[in-house]
């Protein structure tokens, strides 16, 4: 079994707050991240997959489709966007990098062929990532 990986980057805002709670305790809990006016993030998304190389080609799967699946699904959809407001995903659920991660994987993974989604790797900040494995 071999893996293969494409990393892509985008921008994006978001705002961690739940409706339920006080201002205190989102500030509480999410911190900077609970900010009304939004913030952004620079993100790196790693997406993995694995499989056994094509006898013709070496690849797994084709490192450029898999390039231009990630950029057809997910950067037309979510770079330079806010979260919160401007996609209908996070309507229900908060746009952590957590629930990002599983958004992605639902979002690729029904394009993948000829091998399997393995990992949706999203790193949000400098020290904070979240991997997605598909369960
Ligand atoms: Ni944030």
């Amino acid at each position: 079994m071999l893996y293969l990986t494409r990393k892509e980057h985008f921008n994006a805002a978001h705002k961690l707050y739940n409706e339920q709670w006080s201002e205190e305790e989102n500030e509480r809990v999410f911190g900077k991240c609970a900010n009304a006016n939004w913030h952004g993030h620079n993100y790196d998304l790693f997406v993995t997959v694995k499989g056994e190389p094509n006898s013709d080609t070496g690849f797994i799967m084709n490192a450029k489709e898999l390039g231009d699946i990630i950029k057809r699904e997910i950067l037309t959809k979510f770079d330079h966007k806010n979260l919160n407001v401007d996609v209908p995903y996070f309507k229900e659920i908060q746009p952590s990098t957590e629930n990002f991660a599983k958004v992605i994987w639902q979002l690729i993974e029904p394009h993948i062929y000829d091998c399997r989604l393995h990992c949706i790797k999203l790193q949000e900040t400098e020290t904070i990532f979240a991997e997605y494995y598909g369960e």
